[in-house]
């Protein structure tokens, strides 16, 4: 181990947050580019009653880099001095800078959404399907409309597809008219169907994937979800979870560090099977 009274501190804040890869991605990251002693990255299982808290200390501690997962991503907001603007259109943070006491405020999640499917196809021209209306939806609808991209978002309640189809000018579908997914290139599942323990449930039919679909599912628990089973039986392009893990990771490296991530390393330490 390698830390001195030098070294910046990173952290991710969560409540649960026991599971989180974070600490082990940024961690075996900081290791292969030799600045372990620079920055060690760790965990805090923070309360929503002790957020505010937990931004003074972080605050007065100079704490370097502050990763958000649930249910922080949106209530941090109020506590920096500045956020960007994919944070604020998307209405959620997951990375804070501080940088010599300003708190920076930044969303990285849409990026882990984009980037995945940039290395596999060319999104202009295309029409996506985003299924869900919650965070994760915000964070993929802002990335696809940085492309020339037809976008539909189908969710249970139509009436919050509506409203995500008015603020990022997409269209609104309900999960009852999935059918119509046929015409679609692409797939994005930003539910909770499918995941642990409810590996059994899918929010596409079998028989409506084609070999001509990408389908990209933000569920990382399971491995592959039943979703993605499906679609490769299909013979379509599949991308799992973990590589929105990856992609919001390796943008944070690069906020946190201002060097270039190793994404071989970090895909090694997530188990990234391609
Ligand atoms: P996150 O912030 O992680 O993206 P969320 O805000 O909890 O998640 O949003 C969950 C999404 O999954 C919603 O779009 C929800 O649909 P509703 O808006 O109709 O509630 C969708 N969802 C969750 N469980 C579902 C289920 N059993 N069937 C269909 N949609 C479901």
């Amino acid at each position: 181990m390698n830390i001195t009274a030098k070294t910046k501190i990173c952290i991710i804040i969560g409540d649960p947050v026991a599971h989180s890869l974070s600490p082990r991605m940024h961690n075996a990251a900081y290791k292969a580019l030799g600045i372990d002693d620079q920055y060690v990255f760790i965990a805090a299982q923070v309360k929503s009653q002790d957020l505010a808290d937990a931004a003074t200390g972080m605050r007065a501690m100079g704490i370097h880099g502050i990763t958000c997962t649930m249910p922080h991503k949106i209530d941090i907001m109020q506590y920096l001095d500045s956020i960007d603007t994919a944070a604020q259109k998307i209405g959620a943070v997951n990375t804070v800078v501080n940088e010599n006491g300003i708190l920076r405020g930044y969303n990285t999640d849409w990026l882990g959404i984009v980037t995945p499917l940039e290395r596999i196809t060319k999104l202009q021209g295309k029409k996506a399907a985003v299924i869900g209306a919650g965070g994760a939806s915000r964070a993929a609808l802002y990335g696809l409309q940085q492309n020339k991209i037809f976008v539909c978002v189908f969710n249970r309640s139509l009436d919050k597809a509506q409203e995500l189809a008015q603020e990022f000018a997409v269209s609104a579908k309900s999960l009852e008219e999935i059918s119509d997914i046929k015409h679609y290139d692409i797939i994005i599942n930003t539910t909770s169907l499918g995941m642990h323990p409810h590996e059994h449930e899918t929010p596409v039919p079998e028989s409506y994937i084609t070999s001509d679909h990408i389908v990209f599912d933000v569920i990382y628990s399971p491995y592959e979800t039943r979703l993605l089973k499906e679609a490769k039986k299909a013979g379509a392009r599949v991308i799992h979870g973990v590589e929105m893990l990856l992609h919001q990771g390796t943008a944070q490296f690069e906020l946190y560090t201002g060097k270039k991530a190793p994404e071989k390393e970090m895909k090694r330490v997530l188990n990234i099977k391609s």
